[in-house]
C-alpha cells in the first residue's frame, strides 16, 4: 500500500491566520494559529482591509515557524500537496492565503489543491491527534455548520456528495450570539462569553422563549427574532425610554448611556442562547428523521457551545445514530480542517490537483458542495 498522502494546509478566510501538516486519514502532526479576535474586539468586528494586512503579516510567519519546529523539518520533504482555503469569506484576506500558499507550492514544484471553508467545518470532525481520537465520522451523514459567517444543514452521501437541505435566511448563529452579547456589553466575538454569561442566570421561574420566526423551508432558520426580542429585554433592563428597538446604532448607544444591569444581562444571555440552541436541535432533529442511517457531523466555532452540544447529543442518542463533533480547538477556524476537507475531496475525485503557476481563483460566495469557482 503506498504512503498516506501528507498536505500542508493554510486558512485565512475570515480573521485567523492558520497553518497545518495533515496526513490523510485526518492525522494532524503540527498546527500554528493566530487570530485576530482581539484586534477587532477594538472595532466591534472584523475590518476586512485590517483583516488582509495582519495575514500578510501572520501567514508567512505562521508558515515558516511551523516549518522549522522539529515536527516540520521531519516532514517537510514529505509534503505531497498544498490545500488552501479559496472561499467563501473576506476576498481580501482570501487572496493573502492563496497567495502565499501558491507561491510556497511553486517554489518546492507542488500541487494546490483549492477548498472551501465551509466543507472545512464539516470535515474537521475526522481530525485526529495524539490529544484527541473522537467518534470516527460515517458517511452519509446530516451535517451542521454553525459558524460566525454561515449556518447551515447539509446532506453529505457515502461519495462526499452534498445537498443543501437549508439555513438562515439571515443572520448566522454565531452572528447573533456576537449581536447579542455586544447588547449586554461583551466584547467581540461574544458567543463564548455570552453561553458563560447564561450559566450564571439565576431565575428559578420558567423562562419564556424568545421567539424564533417559523421559515418557509423545514430546513431554513431565522434569528432576526431572537435579536430584536433581546434587544426588547436589554431596553426594558437598562430602563431605556423606548420599547423600540430600532436601528443598531441607535439601539447601541441608547445601551452605552444605561448598560443592562448584569443580573439582567445574565437573563437575557440565557434566553437567547436557550432560544438559538433550541432552533438549531429541532431543525437537525428533523433531518435525521427524514434521512435514516445517516450520522451526524457538526462543526463551526459555535459548535464549541455547551448546551448546543448537549442538545444535539441527546437528539443523536434518541435517535441513536453516531454524533461526531471536533473539540473546541477544531470548532473555530483552523488551517487543519482544511487539510481534513483537501484529502477528503482528492480521495473522493471531487478536486484535481492544480498547477499554482496558473494563478488561483478565489470567491467571496461559494456554496458548500459546489465544484470549484473557475
Ligand atoms: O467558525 P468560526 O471560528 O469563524 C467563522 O468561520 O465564522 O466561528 C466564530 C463564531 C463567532 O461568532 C463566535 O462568537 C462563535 O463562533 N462561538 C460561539 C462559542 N464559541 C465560539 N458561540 C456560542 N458559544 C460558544 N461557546
Ligand atoms: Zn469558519
Amino acid at each position: 500500500m503506498s504512503k498516506p498522502r501528507l498536505i500542508l494546509a493554510v486558512e485565512s478566510s475570515c480573521d485567523e491566520s492558520a497553518v497545518a501538516l495533515v496526513r490523510e486519514g485526518g492525522e494532524v502532526l503540527a498546527e500554528r494559529v493566530a487570530s485576530q479576535s482581539d484586534l477587532h474586539a477594538i472595532s466591534g468586528g472584523v475590518i476586512p482591509e485590517v483583516a488582509a494586512r495582519e495575514h500578510h503579516l501572520w501567514v508567512p510567519r505562521l508558515l515558516d515557524e511551523m516549518l522549522r519546529s522539529d515536527v516540520g523539518r521531519t516532514y517537510a520533504a514529505e509534503i505531497d500537496a498544498v490545500g488552501v482555503t479559496t472561499g467563501p469569506g473576506l476576498i481580501g484576506s482570501l487572496l493573502v492565503g492563496a497567495g502565499v500558499a501558491a507561491a510556497w507550492a511553486w517554489g518546492r514544484g507542488l500541487p494546490i489543491v483549492p477548498v472551501n471553508h465551509l466543507e472545512g467545518h464539516f470535515r474537521a470532525a475526522w481530525l485526529r491527534d495524539s490529544a484527541f481520537a473522537g467518534v470516527r465520522p460515517q458517511l452519509p451523514a446530516i451535517g451542521l455548520v454553525v459558524s460566525g459567517g454561515h449556518t447551515l444543514i447539509v446532506h453529505v452521501g457515502s461519495d462526499g456528495v452534498s445537498e443543501r437541505l437549508g439555513g438562515t435566511i439571515d443572520d448566522a448563529a454565531g452572528e447573533a450570539f456576537d449581536k447579542i452579547a455586544r447588547l449586554i456589553g461583551l466584547p467581540y466575538p461574544g458567543g463564548a462569553a455570552l453561553s458563560a454569561l447564561a450559566k450564571t442566570a439565576t431565575q428559578r421561574t420558567r423562562r419564556d422563549r424568545l421567539p424564533v420566526a417559523r421559515t418557509e423551508r423545514e430546513y431554513d432558520l431565522s434569528f432576526s427574532g431572537v435579536k430584536t426580542a433581546a434587544a426588547r429585554m436589554a431596553l426594558a433592563a437598562a430602563g431605556a425610554p423606548s420599547s423600540e428597538p430600532g436601528r443598531a446604532t441607535a439601539l447601541q448607544a441608547a445601551l452605552r448611556q444605561r448598560p443592562v444591569p448584569p443580573a439582567a444581562a445574565a437573563e437575557i444571555a440565557a434566553a437567547a442562547e436557550e432560544a438559538i440552541v433550541a432552533a438549531l436541535v429541532e431543525r437537525v432533529e428533523s433531518a435525521l428523521v427524514a434521512y435514516p442511517g445517516t450520522g451526524l457531523v457538526v462543526g463551526g466555532g459555535v459548535a464549541a457551545n455547551g448546551p448546543l452540544r448537549a442538545g444535539l447529543a441527546a437528539v443523536a442518542k434518541r435517535h441513536q445514530r453516531p454524533l461526531s463533533v471536533p473539540p473546541a480547538r477544531w470548532c473555530t477556524d483552523n488551517a487543519a480542517m482544511i487539510g481534513a476537507a483537501a484529502h477528503a475531496a482528492l480521495s473522493e475525485g471531487r478536486v484535481t490537483l492544480q498547477d499554482p503557476g496558473r494563478g488561483l481563483k478565489v470567491s467571496a460566495a461559494w456554496p458548500f458542495g459546489a465544484e470549484v469557482p473557475s
